[in-house]
């Protein structure tokens, strides 16, 4: 006997009031939306109800489903070696994907990044590699798939094809205010992941005043998530809590920050920056070879970025992806703002905090982010904060530079350097370390704060 069909205002009821809403009634509800049967104001209230009454493992599941069904799965099983992405929830001076692809495809990776834009306080990675003169975001399927087998890495934009429900829906949760939805954010994230034909993945779930999620018991929660999800579909996923209380590196602006990446691959640092970039390829190598020592990968992925083979790697993809290598060679070529101005302490004194937020709010007040999807933007401005928490410092000393288009940017972007870092006496505040937590199918693991590394309660390193 054929299902009856699905009453929208039944599954919106049983969701507001706490039941758990049978999962091919929730499928069929979803399927409705994709063929126009179920209307935007459906949806959206069940989003909000969602909001209060969360989603059981398996409703969540069925979201999964219908997302990575609604669209194309890559088939990436021509390629000679394993396929791992990374995926970041995002916060301010994360340029980390542009360190790793090349880094991880050293070390025998194939590394299929799809990224996105920035949007409120944080800059894109597509958006930074667009600071590179000619670099095309927007490749082809083919292209992409030819550029990933011979440089080991390509990266581009979201292509229409992949996760179509998740679009969908996402463009109501932005405006119906459910994006923090934990187990929404996860299937939203993890549908895309998994139409991308990976063998392992990996995921940055950033933690602190500057990221998306702030709280850790939160951050948490979603990185267990998002690696239940993986792990039920056979995607070996690990994720990582990272440290968002400050800025990751010195740069916080796009063309600023693309040039601070091509300094890491140049072997140039700054050291969080490259500590995370190293402790995350020797993540992504681990998922596919769990039985290798540690040591032995993270001393590899060290000479790797030693050598500059990972900075050649890099050239190549720009070449391959249409971008001009020269810029590669010698970063100060990427295009800078009119005007730069030094910031200096006013009095001696320590800085007790460098807060990352105002700082991504303030590239957004300089014009370099967007207020909404597809405004356009300026790459060239941003901030150079120049000195961290703990830091004494004495009148006269820069503390940070501001790249401006304008005059009223810059008179802005001074006030809003001086805002972030915040200048005191007695004890700087206590960092989160730059890796606190590693997640993965056998649990949660927490950081050992004297090393920076993580390990299990029973003592065992990672
Ligand atoms: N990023 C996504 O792709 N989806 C979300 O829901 C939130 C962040």
């Amino acid at each position: 006997m054929e299902d009856p069909p699905v009453i929208p205002a039944r599954i919106i009821e049983a969701k507001r009031d706490g039941l758990a809403v049978p999962v091919e009634r929730l499928r069929a509800f979803l399927d409705g939306y994709l063929q126009g049967t179920v209307e935007d104001y459906h949806l959206s209230a069940f989003l909000m109800a969602t909001y209060f009454q969360g989603l059981t493992p398996a409703e969540t599941d069925v979201f999964v489903r219908a997302m990575v069904e609604s669209g194309a799965r890559m088939d990436l099983s021509y390629l000679p070696g394993p396929r791992v992405d990374k995926h970041s929830t995002g916060g301010v001076g994360d340029k980390v994907s542009l360190v790793l692809a090349p880094l991880a495809a050293e070390m025998g990776l194939f590394v299929p990044m799809m990224s996105g834009r920035g949007l409120g306080h944080t800059t894109g990675t597509l958006d930074k590699l667009e600071a590179i003169p000619g670099f095309d975001t927007a490749l082809s399927l083919d292209a992409f798939r030819r550029v990933l087998e011979s440089v080991g890495c390509a990266m581009i934009g979201q292509t229409h094809e992949i996760a179509p429900l998740d679009r969908r829906i996402y463009g109501l949760r932005d405006v119906t205010a459910t994006v923090p939805i934990i187990p929404l954010i996860a299937a939203s994230i993890m549908s895309k992941k998994l139409a991308e034909d990976l063998d392992g993945l990996l995921l940055d779930v950033k933690v602190g005043d500057g990221a998306f999620i702030p709280e850790e018991d939160r951050a948490l929660e979603l990185a267990r998530t998002m690696v239940m999800v993986g792990e039920e579909r056979g995607l070996r996923t690990t994720a990582l809590l990272t440290a968002m209380d400050r800025p990751l590196g010195r740069a916080v602006g796009n063309g600023l920050e693309t040039a601070e990446a091509i300094r890491c691959l140049a072997g140039e640092g700054p050291e969080d920056l490259e500590e995370l970039c190293v402790r995350e390829v020797e993540e992504m190598v681990a998922l596919t070879r769990p039985d290798r020592p540690r040591t032995e990968i993270e001393a590899e992925v060290r000479a790797a970025l030693g050598s500059g083979r990972a900075l050649d790697r890099f050239v190549r993809m720009v070449e391959a992806q249409g971008g001009d290598p020269s810029v590669v060679e010698d970063p100060t070529r990427l295009e800078d703002a009119p005007l730069r101005d030094t910031v200096v302490a006013t009095e001696e004194g320590l800085v007790k905090e460098v807060r990352p937020r105002p700082l991504g709010v303030g590239v957004v007040t300089l014009g370099g982010g967007r207020l909404r999807t597809g405004d356009a933007i300026d790459l060239s401005v941003g901030f150079e904060v120049l000195v961290s928490v703990g830091d004494r410092v004495v009148p006269g000393q820069p503390l940070g530079m501001v790249h401006a288009r304008d005059g009223d940017g810059m008179r802005r972007g001074i006030e809003i350097l001086r805002d972030a870092v915040q200048m005191g006496s007695g004890d700087a505040g206590e960092l989160r370390p730059l890796i606190s937590h590693r997640v993965d199918a056998s649990g949660v693991t927490t950081a050992d704060p004297t090393s920076g590394k993580t390990h299990r309660p029973d003592g065992a390193r990672r």
